[in-house]
């Protein structure tokens, strides 16, 4: 007796197992007919529809040219911060650039300013309404960074509010300590000063398992590549994976520094030169592109995505959930600004959106597929295929969503 049985799917989704780069991303395994069951949290049985009705379950749900696929995974969100920033919008307006607002002490700043006067259990609540969200819109796992505290106990207060959603709530967080978001206004001018602060948190959040990755803003006006790479030193010496936000805005080499560090990922890479595309084929760092950045940043330009899988890179797609540059939690959304801004195909989204997604935040070998015996995150779409999800855009098409065999969602 299964715990819930999946019958008379439309189209069955079934990513390769990955990391996916280049030609692989192009492939994509489309099943018809098919039904998944599920036991104890985890996938039990794949089989053809015929197969399935001698199979007994407590729930039976019908899926009916309906399209089933693996949970989604967003591999980069700003996820737990305070205030909003809604009033940013007519500095927008009026032409101001992303990096002045933030000079001029707003931006990032404004987000600091409200998280570290939040108490911890307001960040926790409000943290826990996204993640519904999230959950709602078909994700099942994601990263989730700090980043607005920039000062010990405002960081740490972030990653303690990531670390109990984890507990306590059902989907699969992974932490990013991003203490080198911004420069605070106190140590405006003593940079290097800054970044010492925030290593000396690292041991301390290594022993109280407070975070798995770091991460570092590498751009004009907040940190080198020279303080990228110390800082990712000193993480990787402490057993951290690394993680960069690179070559957003500026091409500074972002993207090569983060191949040559061997960091999991480079993330935005919307100004990446080709000799860093190039590093990105060759080594093991996934892509993670965020095209709703560059959507509510109002840029013409976005990331090369077809240079760099057709070169033979890593690419995931995820949505930087953030109260500035980015204020979507819905991975639909950016799967069709994949397709409409970026020329990615479908199958290369969906892989984008999965294994690959997994694959940048440590988790390749838990989220992103589905086989017998990995966990039962599952989403059913209410579309008949998988190319109706980037088409029609900006509509939530998740019918119902599954993590750990449990439903989260309907
Ligand atoms: O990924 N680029 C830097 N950090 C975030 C934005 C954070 C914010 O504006 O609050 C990003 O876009
Ligand atoms: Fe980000």
């Amino acid at each position: 007796m299964y715990d819930t049985l999946i019958e008379n799917i439309g189209q069955l989704i079934l990513p390769a197992e990955g990391p996916l780069k280049g030609d692989a991303m192009k492939q994509l395994e489309v099943k018809e007919n098919m039904a998944i069951a599920f036991e104890d949290g985890k996938v039990a049985w794949i089989g053809p529809n015929e197969e399935a009705r001698k199979l007994k379950a407590n729930e039976r749900v019908d899926a009916m040219e309906k399209t089933v696929t693996p949970g989604l995974v967003d591999p980069h969100t700003h996820l737990v911060f305070g205030g909003s920033r809604e009033n940013e919008l007519a500095l927008k307006q009026a032409g101001v650039p992303y990096l002045e607002i933030l000079q001029q002490g707003g931006g990032i700043l404004s987000t600091v300013e409200a998280t570290r006067a939040e108490s911890e259990t307001h960040l926790y609540e409000k943290a826990k309404q996204t993640l519904e969200q999230m959950a709602a819109h078909g994700v099942t796992t994601l990263e989730a960074k700090s980043g607005y505290g920039l000062e010990r106990e405002a960081e740490l207060k972030q990653l303690r509010v990531v670390k109990r959603l984890n507990e306590e709530s059902l989907l699969d967080l992974v932490s990013t300590f991003l203490g080198p978001h911004a420069i605070p206004p106190e140590y405006k001018g003593n940079e290097e000063a800054f970044l010492d602060d925030m290593i000396r948190l690292l041991p301390e959040i290594s022993e109280e398992g407070l975070a798995e990755f770091t991460d570092i803003f590498c751009e004009t006006g907040v940190f080198t590549i020279e303080q990228s790479r110390r800082f990712m030193k000193a993480s990787q010496a402490l057993g951290f994976q690394t993680k960069i936000h690179a070559d957003e805005i500026d091409p500074l080499g972002g993207t090569e520094l983060a191949v040559s560090m061997g960091a999991a990922s480079a993330d935005h890479l919307v100004a990446a030169s080709d000799e860093g595309i190039d590093r990105l084929a060759e080594g093991d760092t996934v892509a993670v592109l965020l095209p709703g950045t560059t959507f509510y940043l109002g840029k013409d330009y976005y990331a090369n995505a077809r240079k760099m899988i057709d070169s033979g890179a890593a690419v995931a797609l995820a949505t930087d959930f953030n109260p500035g540059s980015c204020v979507t939690y819905n991975p639909q959304m950016i799967m069709s600004l994949a397709a409409l801004k970026m020329k990615m195909t479908p199958e290369e989204i969906w892989n984008s959106v999965t294994v690959n997604a997994a694959h940048a935040i440590g988790r390749g070998d838990v989220a992103g597929c589905l086989s017998v015996g990995r966990k039962a995150d599952v989403v059913l779409w209410d579309v008949p295929n998988y190319k109706y999800i980037p088409y029609h855009y900006a509509a939530n098409h998740a019918k119902a969503v599954w993590k750990n065999g449990r439903k989260v969602w309907e």
